[in-house]
């Protein structure tokens, strides 16, 4: 069995990569070192050929991508630990961002990611967000591509120009409602996001990539500018789960994981969430294990992730955690209690003692069960303590052959340019649908009449829709997230 090394006391502690898709939680107080036993975990994955995602919040991640250098604070940890196995490396890095600055453009699509997550982005209340559903069944049902803004918007004026009409099948569409997602959508244009959505849109295999000695990818996204919006940064989240369940086969009880993601600054997934999209989060997370992916949440106090969730996280570091205040104690109280406690300690006593890069940890042994809680030493990193280098920086982005792929967005025909169209050919429609208003005018509303008007409505949108669905080929399904099925 392959054992990945993390932590030293007098013994080794080691993480079984056959339980690694079992998740895992990292957590501590600010300071305490996570973000360096974040990198000596991807370190450990990568050298086992298994490609790790992980966000950059502070700038100090992508830096696994040069190697490092022993200081006197290194050289008294290895000393400390004995640690005879230790050097220097660089490690095999992919930098993403989302501004397609900083990296290798990630790009998906508005009908890609679906009604829910985008009412979460667009923070809609319940009512907008019926309305929203109603905009995702119209494009759906037609396959409609909602590729970028511009099709999003297109959409949305097309649906609030004909309200009456999409409402007989749809059910009521308020013009409030409607202009309070347009609202939303401008905000998040404001705050840069329009790049978000294009194509072409990543495909996660891009994710899953290996350098020439069989090193598993580190793929970085930059997250300095995206983690100012928790909502887009959360959402984003989101979609990645959702899309690495939709894209991947299930595996069983693979030997090592196919891929490792660390989801930083976990809170964010859950903050003012429904109840619903964390039961959601619940369900991939558990799912999603035998498909071989291993979900690592980073956090700095563990109390802010569900419970549900957290009860599926087999392998843990706990750093500390300060206990200022009785609030402070009751969370170390509880994070104490989910460890198999060890008879030679107080769990909750020592976590409010740990140095920093100091942990308690108990991590999965090879039948699935929990390892006695131990206080240990995080190795140090192989990899720089710090921020990347501009230059390496740069050519780690120029040099990614990713980047080819997908530097240049290219805009295909979608619902925008298919609403063009049909705009076009609107003076023989409106002349229609004016006589039926005249009619309508005369007649008093009658059930045949009612019938009548509808079918002219279907007549006219079927037009419409048959032009697209030609072009599309089917209606698109949603999965689990409301993302769309492959
Ligand atoms: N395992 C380790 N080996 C060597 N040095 C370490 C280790 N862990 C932490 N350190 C030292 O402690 C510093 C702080 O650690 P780190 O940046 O990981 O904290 P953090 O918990 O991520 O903090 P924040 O919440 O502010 O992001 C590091 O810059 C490094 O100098
Ligand atoms: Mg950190």
């Amino acid at each position: 069995m392959t054992q990945l090394k993390i932590a030293k006391n007098e013994n080794e502690v080691n993480l079984e990569l056959s339980q690694a898709n079992r998740h895992g939680l990292i957590a501590g107080a600010t300071g305490t070192g996570k973000t360096i036993t974040l990198k000596v975990l991807a370190e450990q994955f990568s050298k086992a050929g298994v490609p790790v995602f992980m966000s950059d919040i502070k700038g100090d991640i992508s830096s696994i991508a040069e190697s490092g250098s022993i200081n006197d604070k290194i050289q008294e940890r290895l000393d400390l630990l004995k640690l005879d196995d230790y050097s220097n490396n660089a490690y095999p890095v992919t930098l993403f961002d989302i501004f397609q600055k900083n990296g290798v453009p990630v790009r998906t699509t508005i009908t890609e990611m679906g009604p829910l997550l985008i009412g979460k982005l667009l923070d809609l209340n319940n009512t907008q967000l019926g309305v929203l559903d109603i905009v995702f069944k119209v494009a759906d049902e037609s396959g409609l591509l909602l590729i970028d803004m511009k099709d999003f918007k297109a959409l949305l004026k097309e649906i609030n120009a004909n309200r009456a009409e999409y409402a007989e099948k749809y059910g009521n569409i308020s013009s409030a409602s409607i202009g309070a997602i347009q609202r939303s959508l401008l905000r998040l244009e404001s705050e840069g996001a329009e790049t978000f959505f294009g194509e072409p849109a990543l495909e996660l295999e891009d994710f899953i990539k290996f350098d020439e000695s069989g090193k598993g990818m580190i793929n970085v996204l930059d997250a300095s500018v995206l983690y100012q919006k928790p909502k887009l940064y959360a959402t984003f989240l989101l979609w990645l789960l959702s899309e690495l369940f939709e894209s991947l086969p299930e595996v069983g009880d693979p030997e090592k994981p196919k891929i490792v993601f660390f989801f930083d600054e976990a809170h964010l997934l859950f903050n003012d969430s429904s109840k619903e999209l964390i039961e959601k989060v619940e369900q991939v997370v558990r799912l999603i294990r035998s498909k071989g992916v291993g979900i690592y949440f980073v956090t700095q106090n563990p109390i802010d992730i569900p419970e549900s969730v957290l009860g599926q996280l087999g392998n843990r570091v706990q750093h500390a955690l300060r206990s200022y205040t009785p609030k402070d104690q009751k969370a170390i109280k509880s994070a104490a209690q989910t460890f198999r406690q060890n008879e030679n300690f107080d769990t909750a006593q020592v976590i409010g003692e740990l140095k920093t890069g100091e942990a308690l940890i108990s991590f999965l042994n090879e039948e699935g069960q929990p390892n006695i809680v131990e206080r240990a030493f995080i190795r140090p990193p192989e990899s720089k303590i710090g921020v990347i280098d501009e230059h390496v920086k740069k050519d780690l982005i120029n040099n990614s052959p990713l980047n080819e792929t997908y530097k240049e967005t290219f805009d295909r025909e979608s619902a925008f340019e298919m609403l063009q169209k049909k705009i076009e050919k609107q003076p023989e429609t409106s002349e229609e649908s004016k006589s039926s208003k005249k009619t309508k005018n005369t007649q008093k509303d009658s059930e045949p009449k009612k019938k009548e008007k509808s079918s002219q409505f279907q007549k006219e949108t079927s037009k419409l829709l048959s032009t697209v669905g030609r072009q599309i080929g089917r209606e698109i399904v949603r999965n689990i997230f409301g993302t769309k099925r492959r």
